[in-house]
């Protein structure tokens, strides 16, 4: 088997793998797109298998880490079952360390094939259906701001608005360009902005889209930085009373919810799961934010067979406020690949690794793990690759 990157010369063996594995069936003007790097398996000259990776970066202690999202994992019916998907993954981890992405997201839906690779379930990616009468029992703000349709002139604000709101949340993607193109935004039917004194106080943006008598109203973000905001872009949700009997809204920013608490907390909710890996540990660590402890040492032995160039002995030492990854240490904490990625994000606490057989040692240091990660409120992302 032999594994290369893809060009644009292979547009037609990869449309095929990726037309029978998820019945897609527009063939893509390019396949090369920047932003976005992909793998193919070849086995006697004929693709086997193919692997996008794009260049995102998630939010953790407030600082964007560079993540490659694993998308479009196909293989050929006729190749399947013979390790095409696993020589794909670890030839992905390796590309994804040499391109500075020290951690990598995955929507799985063979969470198997991933385990095997490292990768662990992390956080979420969520859509709630709000039916009228929770919208309309929404407190009025104190003060109704005045908004208007957003136009080019608006996007840096608008993303701008996005990134504060984001860059608390641990796991939300920083819609960087090339791989986030945030002036199709404009493309959607509604993009409502409410200026502030600097830059925005929020914005809105939908989308309608066919289903029953009158069509639903897809929000994909509701963005606010402020109580006021939060309510104005509610209560412009509640005008659609007359034509509308529920509401999508993608949840970007899990505070919207709590508006919506005067009537049954009862709604559908529409919940994807998606893993984390850390590709490099020592990278990743210095990547992401961290709150100021007091200077304390942990000793890990890091147990990854796939990732080898970070297995073994470290010390994570936290000295004046910053944490650094050094080689060396005892090892008092043994952590397996497939705990790497639910402890980087917050998502689960060493107690809960320790019981899944991900995790050993001594229970006094790994607390110190918990204290670095465990107050996230729960890893999010708001975009699906
Ligand atoms: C899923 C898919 C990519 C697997 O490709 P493959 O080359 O047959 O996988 P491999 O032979 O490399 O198997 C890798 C591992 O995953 C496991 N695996 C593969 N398919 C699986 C499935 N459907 N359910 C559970 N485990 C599975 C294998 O048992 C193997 O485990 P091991 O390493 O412990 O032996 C392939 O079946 C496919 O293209 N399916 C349709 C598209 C799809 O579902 N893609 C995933 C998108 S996230």
């Amino acid at each position: 088997m032999h594994i290369r990157e893809y060009t644009e010369d292979d547009r037609d063996a990869v449309f095929r793998l990726r037309k029978v594995a998820f019945n897609a069936t527009e063939l893509p003007e390019r396949l090369v797109r920047e932003g976005t790097r992909g793998l193919l398996a070849e086995i006697d000259g004929q693709a086997a298998g193919v692997l996008g990776i794009g260049a995102f970066a998630q939010f953790y202690g407030g600082a964007a880490v560079p993540m490659g999202g694993i998308g479009g994992v196909a293989v050929d019916g006729s190749f399947r079952g013979r390790g095409v998907a696993n020589a794909l993954l670890d030839a992905a981890l390796h590309v994804m360390r040499e391109h500075g992405q020290p951690i990598s997201a995955l929507y799985p839906t063979v969470p198997a094939l991933y385990r095997g690779r490292g990768w662990e379930k992390a956080g979420v990616f969520e859509w709630v259906e709000l039916p009228m009468d929770r919208l309309l029992s929404v407190p009025k703000p104190s003060e109704l701001i005045a908004s208007r349709p957003a136009t080019g002139s608006d996007l840096t604000a608008l993303h701008d608005c996005y990134l504060e709101v984001a860059r608390t949340i641990d796991g939300m993607a920083d819609r960087r360009p090339p791989r986030i193109d945030v002036e199709k935004v404009l493309e959607m039917d509604l993009v409502t902005v409410l200026p502030g004194p600097n830059g925005l106080r929020g914005y809105l943006t939908a989308k309608r889209e066919p289903g029953g008598d009158m069509g639903r109203l897809k929000v994909f973000d509701l963005i606010a930085v402020d109580v006021d905001a939060q309510l104005t872009l509610l209560a412009s949700l509640a005008s659609w009373a007359g034509t509308l009997e529920a509401i999508d809204v993608r949840i970007t920013d899990p505070a919207t919810v709590n508006f919506l608490g005067s009537t049954p907390m009862r709604h559908s909710v529409w919940s994807s799961t998606w893993m984390q890996r850390v590709v490099d540990l020592p990278a990743a660590v210095a990547a992401r934010g961290w709150p100021r402890l007091a200077d304390t040492v942990v000793d890990l032995e890091v147990v990854d067979a796939h990732a080898p160039w970070h297995a073994g002995l470290h010390r994570l030492v936290v000295e004046d406020g910053a944490v650094r990854l050094e080689p060396g240490g005892t090892g008092a904490v043994r952590l397996h690949a497939r705990a790497l990625g639910p402890w980087f994000s917050g998502a689960q606490n060493t107690h809960a690794l320790r019981r899944a057989g991900l995790l050993e040692g001594d229970p006094a240091d790994a607390v110190v793990l918990d204290q670095l990660t465990g107050t996230s409120g729960g890893p999010r992302l708001a975009d699906f690759f």
